[in-house]
Order: C-alpha cells, then structure tokens, then sequence
C-alpha cells in the first residue's frame, strides 16, 4: 500500500505479470477465437494505445449518444441521485471500471456539497488510470476522501470486505453491462450480490431499446471511426503476434437484432484467403464473406431492468433518464 496523501491513497491488488505471459495469453486467447466454427475475437483487446485513442474519438461522435446521454442523466438528475445514495447513512462509493471518472466526478460534487458521509473507492484494472485519477481528484477535490484500489473487481469487492467493512454503493457506469451475454451478465450480478448487505446500493448504467436505426448508426458511423477501432484488433495482432492480415480485405459490419435488443459487431473476410499469425504458429483460413465476431452491445428495456435486476436479488429504487430516453441508470437496493 502506497498511501499518496493523507485523504487520497491508492492499493496495488494486480499481480505483476510479464510482457511475455500477457502476449502469450492473447496468442492462446487469437488462436482458440479463430479456430471455432463461428470464429470470434474477445473484445477486451479492442483497448490497447491505438484503440484507446480511437474509443475516444468514437464517443465524440455525433452518432454515439451513449456518453453523452449517460452524462445528461447524471447533470441533470446530480442533486437527486446524490441524495438517494446517502439517504441511509455513511457509505463507501466504489466505481467499477472507474477510468477517468468523468461521470462520477459530477455525483462526487454533489455529494460533497450535499456534505454527505462518504469515501470515493475507484476500482480498475488499469495502474496508470488509477494514478492519474489519484492526482486530478487530489487537484480538483480536495477535500474527497478516496482510496483507489488497482486490480480485477472482485479482487477489489474481497480486499473491500475485509479491509474497509460499512455500507457499499456500487457504480457500474457506461454500458459495460450490455457487453457481457446473458449468462455472464447473471453470473456478474449474482457475484456482485454476494458482496452486499441490506441498505446497500447498486448503480448501473444501461443503454436502452430505442429506433434500430440510431442504434445501428451509433456502431456504424459515417466517418468510419467505428469501423477503424473494429479493424485496429487486427492491426493490433499483426503488431503483437507477427500476423499477416491484409487488413483492408476485411471490413467492418454492425447488425442489431431487435427482438433480443443486441447490438453485433463482425469483421468480415471479403474473399478466400489465409492468415498466419506467428505467436500461434497457426494459419487460419477465412473463406469469402466468413465473418469474425468481435462485441455484443446488449440494449435493454425498463422491464427488463427490472427482471434481471429481481433475479440476482435485487430491487429497482429509482431510474435516472435523460430526456430523450435514450439512456438509464438504474439505482437498485438488496432485496
Ligand atoms: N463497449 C462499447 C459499446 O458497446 C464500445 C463500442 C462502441 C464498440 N462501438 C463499438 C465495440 C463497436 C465494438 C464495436 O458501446
């Protein structure tokens, strides 16, 4: 523990892990995704520099209304949601997946003026955002009292339990739900239930079922910047693993489905063709029009906040909107 200042410190939970086991890790996780019969890429390597920069991009995006639609939920709603997470007394707000906090630095304000009972507990798997976080909360808000822990969430949710016991607030921001599969989606609540007490708090952000059209347009941009982050996984596997991938004989192609509400998004092989990648001593062959399944972006209804909320053991106190209803964060409690 490498305590920064008095009020803001910061704990190291992740194992060092060398470069070699971490690229050996993407090879084994490359070669099983393009071997199976519906051949698919995990998007958690969608985030390396290249890809970072590009998601950026992405949520300026005229077409991508999730940040902005999330951040007017949380501008407009800040004095109210502020109020409902500290109505039951002292509490630690630990943000899941924290970054750069952008969203959750408006609720702090509020809180802070609302002179709530609170310690801020940004959680991510990310070192350096961590540090950063540290340094500009310090500047921006001195008189927070945070701890920042480095490592998996449910690492971070055990070190919680034992190291900082009282009332828990949970923030999982963004639409990070919608991009686990129904099955991982229940598994991750019923994990994050297990944490919690009576009186505890669970605030999640989710994108809802809107027109398919704005939804499409949000993972299909007309500069392309969407389709460039889609291709980058490739370039990033010809940087990382020596692969020889054409990359401009694949392209991107989003598809929503608006029965089961999901956003897909594939890279496809415009012709017959063969790719080695040398960290698998592997070729692969893509046949014409084959495609590589790279995200799901599950979009949800009210009633299904609700249900999926109810099944892990939870109950729905409050939904925060923004005016177009594009957007919800969901305040749940234990049931
Ligand atoms: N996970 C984000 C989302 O579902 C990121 C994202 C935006 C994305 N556009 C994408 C992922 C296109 C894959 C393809 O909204």
């Amino acid at each position: 523990m490498t305590p920064t200042t008095s009020t803001i410190q910061l704990t190291d939970l992740s194992t060092p892990e060398s470069k070699n086991s971490i690229t050996a890790r993407f090879a084994n996780d490359v070669k099983k995704g393009l071997t199976q019969q519906q051949k698919q890429l995990s998007s958690r390597y969608f985030y390396d520099g290249e890809g970072s920069r590009l998601f950026q991009k992405i949520m300026q995006l005229p077409e991508y209304y999730l940040t902005r639609s999330e951040h007017e939920v949380f501008t407009t709603h800040q004095q109210t949601i502020a109020e409902q997470l500290a109505a039951k007394g002292n509490f630690h707000l630990i943000d899941l997946g924290a970054g750069d906090a952008t969203k959750t630095k408006i609720i702090l304000k509020q809180l802070l003026q609302q002179q709530a009972d609170f310690d801020y507990v940004p959680v991510d798997i990310s070192g350096d955002a961590m540090t950063e976080l540290c340094e500009h909360l310090q500047a921006e808000l001195p008189a927070l009292q945070a701890h920042a822990v480095v490592g998996d969430y449910f690492d971070a949710l055990e070190w919680l339990d034992t190291n900082k016991p009282g009332r828990k607030v949970l923030l999982f921001l963004g639409s990070n739900i919608g991009n686990f599969n129904p099955d991982e989606r229940s598994a991750f609540l019923q994990k994050v239930r297990s944490h919690m007490q009576p009186g505890d708090m669970l605030l999640i952000g989710m994108d809802q079922c809107k027109a398919p059209e704005t939804i499409l347009k949000a993972y299909d941009d007309a500069a392309g910047v969407t389709a460039d982050f889609n291709l980058n996984l490739l370039h990033r596997i010809n940087r990382e693993l020596g692969g020889n991938f054409e990359t401009d004989q694949f392209r991107h192609f989003a598809l929503y489905d608006p029965q089961i509400g999901v956003m897909k998004s594939f890279l496809i092989s415009q012709q017959d063709q063969n790719v080695t990648i040398k960290a698998t001593e592997q070729t692969f062959h893509f046949h014409a029009w084959e495609a590589i399944h790279t995200e799901s972006s599950y979009k949800f209804t009210l009633q299904q906040a609700e249900t999926i909320g109810n099944e892990a053991g939870f109950n729905i106190q409050h939904i925060f909107q923004d005016k177009n209803c594009y957007f919800a964060d969901v305040l749940y409690v234990v049931t």
